[in-house]
């Protein structure tokens, strides 16, 4: 539905908001990257900004197109290139942060080492790619609230794009996934061929802190950010 006016019920808050998808380096001119357009994130950016939060939007590797979309006089960009940055961005802002949404999709993994020449066929190393884990970004700013470091009250909304068709069992991976991670809400992000990864629509159903699902939401990208901001005005109460 179009709104003339939105809800001023973010006034005050500080919010970070990461987006994209991040690029591992292999060597200078390749990576190992995803196929996150970082449009979610933008909107919550937008919608957020727009409700009257001050936001941080931690940018992992956004198309020109889309960080035009996040202008606004109350967002504030940080771009970041791979996992390890954007770890360092979210750290530093969540400390201060009233909410932390945790849109980007991080590379689980990542090479051991980034040459620091572009390698050739006949390094012999192009063949079979060392990887070592990514640290979990969302996981270590639960812990890092759970230990007291961040604003009384704050909320983390994290995502998940489950593959698992059957609805109950995407939601059970969900609820876990939302545990063990220590966030407050969990989105999951309903992809098919409609809806998800470089689509301009977009479907959710978001977990809430009893593992029951709390808002469904489906339609534009910016529609589901005003359905997930929703979710967190409930929660903060
Ligand atoms: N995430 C993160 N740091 C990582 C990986 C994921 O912060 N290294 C965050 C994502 O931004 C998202 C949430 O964790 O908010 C869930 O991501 P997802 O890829 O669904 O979960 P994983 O724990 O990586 O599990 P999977 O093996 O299903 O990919
Ligand atoms: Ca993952």
């Amino acid at each position: 539905a179009l709104r003339l006016l939105a809800p001023q019920d973010l006034v005050g808050l500080t919010v970070v908001v990461s987006a994209g998808g991040t690029r591992e380096p292999i060597d200078p001119v390749r990576y190992l990257g995803n196929r996150s357009s970082g449009r979610q994130g933008a909107a919550l950016a937008v919608e957020a900004a727009t409700r009257g939060a001050d936001v941080e939007l931690v940018a992992a590797n956004l198309a020109g197109e889309v960080l035009a979309e996040a202008g606004h006089p109350r967002i504030r960009i940080r771009p970041v290139a791979t996992a390890a940055e954007l770890a360092t961005a979210m750290k530093e802002a969540a400390d201060r942060a009233d909410v932390v949404v945790m849109a980007a999709a991080v590379a689980d993994y990542r090479p051991a080492q980034a040459a620091a020449h572009k390698l050739t066929k006949e390094d012999g190393i192009l063949e079979r790619i060392e990887l070592v884990e990514n640290e979990d970004v969302l996981a270590a700013l639960g812990a890092a609230r759970l230990a007291g470091g961040a604003p009384v009250g704050q909320i983390i909304l994290g995502f998940a794009a489950e593959t698992a068709t059957d609805p109950e069992a995407r939601r059970d991976r969900a609820r876990r996934k939302r545990e063990r991670k220590g966030a407050d809400l969990l989105a999951v992000n309903l992809a098919d061929a409609e809806h998800g990864f470089e689509k301009r629509e977009n479907a959710v159903e978001v977990i809430g802190p009893d593992g029951a699902v709390v808002t469904v939401a489906s339609g534009s990208k910016r529609a589901v950010a005003a359905a997930l901001w929703d979710a967190v005005v409930a929660l903060r109460g």
